[in-house]
């Protein structure tokens, strides 16, 4: 029987279809390519694969415009493969846990060519339609309904000839915002839900679940409602690409965790999770959420969501012009800002714990140092110090391998609809070109997409074709096949921590508790349950022989009779108060 709490104890690796693995040679990943690697994620020891959307889609942002939930798109496979993935990773005791994007969907979709076909269709309520601002001219600049930038640069509304109104779309104008006021729309979601969970998945990842609702106002002339402005002035902190503040207002206030939001997630779980036996997962992308709303979004009481994606700390090193205003953040910061969450998290909810995804840069790079002396290690570090916390820890693709950023020096190498677009729009207002690739370089989402180095030939043994974006420049050095083998490895180093969050109940359920929060170059903490202890201790710096000055924090703690369950230098048996090198980290138990 399996417990209500299961994901407690589990590891998800996310598997980015288009660039983990081509079956076809037509240079795209694929699911036959995902079938053929699935000894590798055993050997890895995960317990549940996240897959990014393959649903059939026009591929505006890399299947996150969905225009047919109930279809795989052909670039992927078919739904024979689905099945065939789904039977493969569940006789390995693995389980699959399908991306869900219904915040919108793509503009491709049956619903949005109907809706838009006539003011007067039955589904033109299923997506946000408004006339154009009084006094201005429809389809000129300042004509759009509301103030809102989209996500992926411009403003978040299209205007659309045929019936003379706008359409809402918080992301590309391919990606329209369904309307989850009209309860046909969520009825038709909770549906194809239930069909893929007959089907045999495992569960859902729900892309930005957190804009579901939208604050609402009353119109004076009884009209529908109104969407209101935001307020100008003022950094959106979700709005990836917004760089114009004096034109567009803060949407998050009005977007992100709006009134219905607990309603409707309530809803959707009594509709498709509530009777189901335990073993799903259903877990929420929740941009610019508070601690406050994730512990209504995860408290088990409340029946919403298992767990959420938080974003404070993937925030950090944003400007007030969003994600590409590239703001300084030290290690004190994040390390704030985990314990935050750890701390508000506490006594109800549940944290998703992640570092990197395929919206992010790379965690060795951005977190650690990716200078060939410290990447191995750093990455090691970061692992360690993310997969002690308590929470659930997501691996995304080639990350347990330290991969990198891509270093890109040009427009050319890219293919993200958000660099694309930032690009375009930057250059646009005048920003110094050479700058621009920079930010992008150090930020943009293709970093994480470029295609899983397998082995070190030329493709990476990705694909016999040629792949859709370039290869990593370090395909040589990083590799899968390099490090499965190698009990030094990264890849050997996540294998240790995914083992013992299996092994020891302490790591899965325990208390947590950061020790020496202001020391700048430390991440140290005490995990605690049932009578044992947990001490993780790490050195997240370049700086050599650094003390983790414990006398304080522990008393009583025994250090000589400290057992150390996992380490970062081959071959050394160091105690806890022992100098740390550069990017060193230890778990021990404690007597
Ligand atoms: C989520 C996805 C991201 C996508 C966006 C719009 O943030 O993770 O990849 O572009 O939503 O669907």
């Amino acid at each position: 029987m399996t417990a209500r709490d299961w994901w407690k104890s589990a590891v998800v690796y996310q598997v980015y279809p288009r660039s983990f693995a081509d079956s076809d040679g037509d240079g795209v990943g694929d699911l036959g390519g995902i079938i053929q690697r699935l000894d590798y994620l055993e050997r890895l020891g995960v317990d549940v694969v996240w897959l990014s959307p393959v649903y059939k889609s026009p591929m505006a942002d890399n299947g996150y415009d969905i225009s047919d939930y109930e279809e795989v798109d052909p670039l992927f496979g078919s739904l024979e493969q689905l099945d065939e993935l789904i039977a493969a990773l569940h006789e390995r005791g693995m389980k699959l846990v399908m991306d869900l994007v219904v915040n919108h969907t793509s503009a491709a979709h049956a619903w949005f060519q109907e809706s838009r076909s006539s003011k007067d269709d039955p589904k033109r309520d299923w997506y946000w339609w408004r006339p154009p601002r009084e006094g201005f001219e429809a389809g000129t600049p300042g004509a759009e309904p509301t103030n809102w930038g989209s996500a992926f640069s411009g403003p978040a509304w299209t205007f659309d000839p045929a019936t003379g109104e706008y359409y809402l779309h918080l992301f590309a104008p391919e990606q329209p915002d369904l309307n989850w006021e009209n309860p046909a729309v969520r009825q038709a979601v909770y549906a194809m839900m239930n069909r893929w969970l007959d089907r045999g998945v495992d569960g859902f990842r729900m892309d930005v679940v957190c804009l579901l609702s939208k604050v609402l106002e009353p119109d004076p002339d009884g009209g529908p409602p109104r969407l209101p402005d935001g307020h100008v002035g003022v950094r959106d902190p979700h709005g990836a690409g917004v760089i114009d503040t004096t034109r567009y207002g803060d949407t998050a206030p009005l977007v992100v965790n709006g009134p219905r939001i607990h309603e409707f997630l309530q809803e959707m779980h009594r509709e498709v999770f509530a009777g189901r036996p335990p073993g799903l997962l259903n877990v929420g992308e929740t941009p610019a959420t508070t601690v406050e709303h994730a512990r209504l979004y995860t408290d088990p009481a409340r029946a919403e969501v298992d767990m959420v994606f938080q974003f404070e700390h993937v925030d950090l090193d944003s400007g007030p012009g969003g994600k590409f205003d590239i703001a300084p953040m030290t290690m004190l910061d994040l390390k704030h800002s985990l314990n935050r969450w750890q701390e508000g998290l506490a006594e109800a909810g549940w944290n998703s714990l992640y570092l990197g995804n395929h919206d992010q840069p790379r965690c060795v790079s951005r977190f650690g140092n990716d200078a060939a002396e410290h990447r191995e290690q750093s990455a090691k570090a970061l692992a360690t110090v993310l997969h002690l916390h308590r929470g659930t820890p997501y691996v995304y693709q080639g990350d347990e391998l330290g991969l990198p950023n891509v270093g890109f020096t040009r427009i050319d190498q890219l293919r993200d609809i958000e660099s694309l677009n930032y690009h375009a729009s930057a250059l646009a207002a005048g920003r110094d070109a050479p700058e621009v690739i920079q930010a992008l370089s150090a930020k943009g989402r293709d970093n994480a997409r470029v295609p899983m180095p397998w082995d070190g030939s030329p493709s990476g043994g990705f694909t016999n074709g040629m792949p859709w974006i370039e290869v990593h420049p370090l395909v040589e050095e990083i590799n899968a096949a390099l490090q499965v083998d190698d009990p030094d490895s990264v890849f050997s180093h996540y294998q240790r921590l995914i083992a013992l969050r299996h092994d020891e109940p302490v790591v899965a359920h325990g208390t947590f508790r950061m020790v020496l929060l202001d020391d700048p170059q430390v991440y140290a903490y005490v995990r605690e349950y049932e009578g044992d202890r947990l001490l993780v201790v790490a050195n997240l710096s370049d700086a050599r022989d650094v003390v983790a000055e414990l006398s304080d924090e522990l008393p009583g703690a025994s250090y000589d009779d400290a057992e150390l369950l996992i380490g970062s230098v081959p071959g050394s048996k160091p105690t806890p108060t022992d100098p740390l090198a550069p990017w060193e980290s230890r778990v021990f138990r404690l007597a």
